[in-house]
């Protein structure tokens, strides 16, 4: 009968023989977001409503027409439709900002739009991002920033541009709202029904608007950087002058304003070309105003987000390495009951020492085994009869050069295993330029 439920539109499944690649990302995210002294965050996937409300923002499209919101009893609650409010919330719920300054948390988290799906665009996705909250200086900038371009050079990537802006803070954008209001005024009535309200709440969001006419319209309007006060200016031109410092290349695109209300200042975003239409892997900025506007101290803070699945889009038209998934170590295959005893043993101590050991459980003759055995890589097979249990020993075979040992089928076992596992190791290290196949053969972790 034909499977019909299907995963819902804009979903994604990973199956086991793809699920390396999302492990590199995340291992690599990791040690990358704690060598620069941030610690993991875990939130809800739901939150009260009231929360993207008040971060997001009321007239962006992400409250306005993407959050996936549920009534449970008499509560709301929404769907996480991005990190940074919920991991704010709960540094805020937790003290965290009570401690040393900066705080400084990353998280691994799945969101949920309702976009119209796309390749790189999902209703359910996964970010890594990040938030650092204390610091006002262009430092913290410059800091958090070198931090995904260093991630997305330990991940491989090339060719991923990064484009900074500044939006400046509430004094100038209070003149510079003034200014996208007369502009977009004489074009009112050909703004979509969402940006004519807009231009009253918030016009900078015209500039945002998916809408064709609307993106038309915004090409031609006045340009934030041209309304900064002197504090943003500086802040910005501080920026700079860092990110050359650290060597670290970038382009000021003035039409960057991001989808979220929350930012003040800086505002960033590194983008590819070779993905299509949904090329920004990352975004981000500062949002000064934000744990104010939460309940919290007026404290500074910035942040980005990633989006995984975008990021493996890259990585597999770029060709990126992977950690390599674990292969099966050792193979047993056995004939009868006994031998299928010893197996399960034997693989009970090797697994204590961390190798990863198969036997039967097919019912599968000796040939269908050893073709199984050859399938899914064993780097060695043991093969389990009368005649090996009743002599207490067996011929351990490397599969690749089809190198026998013998083997005493005792409480040394694995100890034993584990010596001829390490001399393949030597022997594929001396014969192998580079690491590609001894990481390979070790299963990338061991
Ligand atoms: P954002 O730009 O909305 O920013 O999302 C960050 C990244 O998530 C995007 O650059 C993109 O890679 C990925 N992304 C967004 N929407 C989708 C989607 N529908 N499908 C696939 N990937 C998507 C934020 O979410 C901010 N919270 C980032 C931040 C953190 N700013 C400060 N701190």
């Amino acid at each position: 009968m034909a499977l019909n439920i299907k995963r819902p539109n804009g979903t994604e499944d990973v199956i086991p023989k793809n699920v390396h690649k999302w492990h590199t990302v995340e291992k690599i995210a990791r040690d990358t977001a704690e060598s620069f002294g941030f610690g993991e965050i875990r939130f809800p996937t739901f939150e009260s409503t009231d929360l993207f409300l008040r971060s997001v923002g009321e007239t962006t499209d992400v409250v306005q027409k993407e959050m996936y919101t549920v009534m449970a009893k008499e509560s709301k609650f929404t769907l996480r439709p991005e990190g940074t409010a919920g991991a704010i919330r709960s540094m805020l719920q937790n003290g965290l900002l009570n401690e040393a300054l900066p705080q400084r948390v990353y998280y691994i988290v799945s969101c949920f739009r309702h976009e119209r799906p796309q390749a790189g665009r999902l209703r359910e996705f996964h970010q890594f991002g990040l938030e650092m909250a204390g610091s006002s200086s262009p430092a913290a900038d410059a800091e958090v920033i070198s931090l995904a371009q260093t991630l997305l050079n330990r991940l491989g990537l090339k060719n991923i541009k990064l484009y900074i802006n500044s939006i400046g803070c509430p004094a100038c954008r209070a003149k510079y709202h003034d200014t996208l209001r007369t502009y977009f005024s004489a074009h009112k009535t050909e703004l979509c029904e969402t940006c004519q309200d807009r231009l009253i709440k918030n016009p900078m969001r015209i500039l945002d608007c998916k809408s064709p006419i609307c993106q038309e319209i915004a090409k031609d309007a006045p340009i934030i950087l041209d309304y900064l006060c002197e504090e943003c200016s500086n802040h910005f031109e501080n920026l700079k002058g860092y990110l050359t410092k650290l060597g670290i290349e970038y382009n000021v695109n003035p039409k960057i304003v991001r989808g979220l209300d929350y930012y003040t200042k800086t505002v960033f975003e590194f983008v590819t070309t070779e993905i299509g239409a949904q090329g920004t892997v990352c975004g981000g900025g500062r949002y000064d105003g934000l744990i104010e506007q939460l309940g919290g101290q007026n404290t500074p803070a910035l942040g980005f987000a990633m989006g995984i699945e975008r990021l493996l889009l890259v990585m597999d038209k770029q060709g990126c390495d992977y950690l390599t998934p674990k292969k099966c170590d050792i193979y047993f295959a056995t004939m009868g009951d006994a031998a299928l005893e010893k197996a399960m043993e034997l693989s009970k101590s090797l697994r204590e020492y961390g190798y990863f050991a198969e036997y039967d459980m097919m019912n599968r003759g000796l040939k269908a085994q050893m073709k199984y055995a050859n399938k899914i890589g064993a780097a060695f097979t043991l093969v389990l009869g009368d005649n090996e249990l009743s002599e207490g020993k067996a011929k351990l075979k490397e599969m690749e050069k089809g190198e026998e040992t013998q083997i005493a089928l005792d409480d040394k076992f694995a100890a034993a295993f584990e010596e001829v596992y390490f001399n393949k190791i030597m022997d594929v290290m001396e014969t192998e330029s580079g690491d590609g196949g001894l990481l390979s053969f070790m299963g990338g972790d061991k």
